[in-house]
């Protein structure tokens, strides 16, 4: 049996250890591994497919980043092509990536990847491509799996730096608000919020309204309470409003996300008159050493990828359904991406200790 892996999408903490425990567990069964550098751009000519060995995975459990490297710009259906006028049009290669698996000798592809890099998938497996999914995203918004490897690496990250944020805001009587990754998902901010004790997190999920925002910091004044921390994760909005895109619109891409913790900053200081300051935690959370759960988790999902395969359980893809890792269909995964539930008792606990929602 001859297979290979792909990282797609942003990366996230855990992704070596996927690749590891995978790599390990065919090679124990005889299976040679091919890996697909940057995405799928390794089987369209724009970079290399190399074997996966024993060595190739030696000492890498413990590592961020991906060692096949990525991209979010490599969906084979819409790849970006240059003209020589200078403008990126969008084309469709993917007969060209399933003819070139071909010639390679490519019985089965595991793609590891988020929601973008699953739907790829699912589109290659309908075109007939024998692939299995691994569900990637530090947002935590892939459904049919509890969690995913990275969301809680981020998390951490994220708790330790509000915690010292809390002790400058403490010393300068300051509103300082941080922004988290969550396009569409407030998983990190909620997580990291509640753990790290913040008094306002708002998140897509829940339109925010700057004048209950405002509130609950002046209530924490009136009380002697004068400082606060607010956790912003990039995709929220106001009621009514838009989360806000930074930068020009860049051909197969996603709009980038990012300012609102800029922008709420500025309003608490003008409406509340406390001294605010915005930071933005950014790629900071994609990085560094998977925690103890994500390596885990991802050597687990490693694991548990190779048995798929050997299963013939194509267009599946593995997921965290406690105690077990089990297999879904990617294309039930993807029917209804996963959201913070409104009525999960962290939301409820969170409220009960007095944090805001903006709402
Ligand atoms: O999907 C994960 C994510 O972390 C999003 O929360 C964020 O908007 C995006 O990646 C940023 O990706 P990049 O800056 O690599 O394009």
């Amino acid at each position: 049996m001859r297979i290979a892996l792909s990282t797609g999408g942003g990366d996230a903490p855990g992704l070596n250890a996927v690749i590891r425990a995978a790599v390990l567990s065919a090679i124990n069964r005889g299976w040679e591994v091919l890996g697909i550098k940057r995405g799928f751009a390794g089987l369209l000519g724009e970079d290399e497919v190399i074997p996966l060995t024993r060595e190739s995975v030696r000492g890498i459990a413990h590592l961020g980043g991906t060692i096949l490297r990525t991209t979010n710009r490599g969906n084979p259906f819409h790849y970006p092509r240059q003209l020589s006028s200078g403008t990126v049009e969008l084309v469709d290669r993917s007969d060209e990536l399933i003819a070139r698996a071909g010639e390679l000798g490519i019985e089965a592809i595991i793609s590891i990847g988020g929601d973008g890099t699953l739907a790829i998938a699912q589109q290659l497996h309908e075109r007939g491509l024998k692939i299995v999914g691994v569900p990637k995203t530090i947002d935590n918004d892939v459904s049919g799996t509890l969690t995913t490897f990275g969301f809680d690496t981020a998390v951490n990250t994220a708790i330790e730096a509000i915690d010292k944020l809390h002790t400058t805001a403490e010393s300068h009587d300051r509103v300082i608000v941080m922004e988290v990754m969550g396009r569409h998902a407030g998983f990190i901010a909620l997580h990291s919020g509640v753990a790290a004790t913040a008094d306002v997190i708002v998140i897509p999920e829940v339109p925010y309204l700057i004048d209950k925002v405002c509130e609950k910091i002046l209530r924490r004044h009136e009380a002697g309470r004068l400082f606060s921390i607010i956790v912003a994760a990039e995709g929220a909005a106001p009621a009514g409003g838009e989360p806000l895109i930074v930068g020009d619109p860049v051909p197969g891409q996603a709009r980038r996300l990012g300012g609102i913790a800029e922008r709420l900053a500025a309003e608490v200081q003008a409406r509340t008159g406390k001294e605010c300051r915005s930071l933005v935690l950014g790629h900071l959370q994609r990085g560094g050493m998977p925690t103890g759960y994500d390596r885990l988790l991802a050597t687990r999902f490693g694991g548990a990828a190779i048995r798929a395969v050997a299963d013939r359980r194509w267009g599946d893809m593995v997921a965290l359904q406690p105690p077990d890792i089990v297999t879904i269909p990617i294309c039930e995964a993807l029917r209804h991406p996963k959201r913070v539930d409104l009525s999960h008792d962290l939301i409820t606990t969170a409220r009960g200790t007095g944090i805001s929602f903006g709402d």
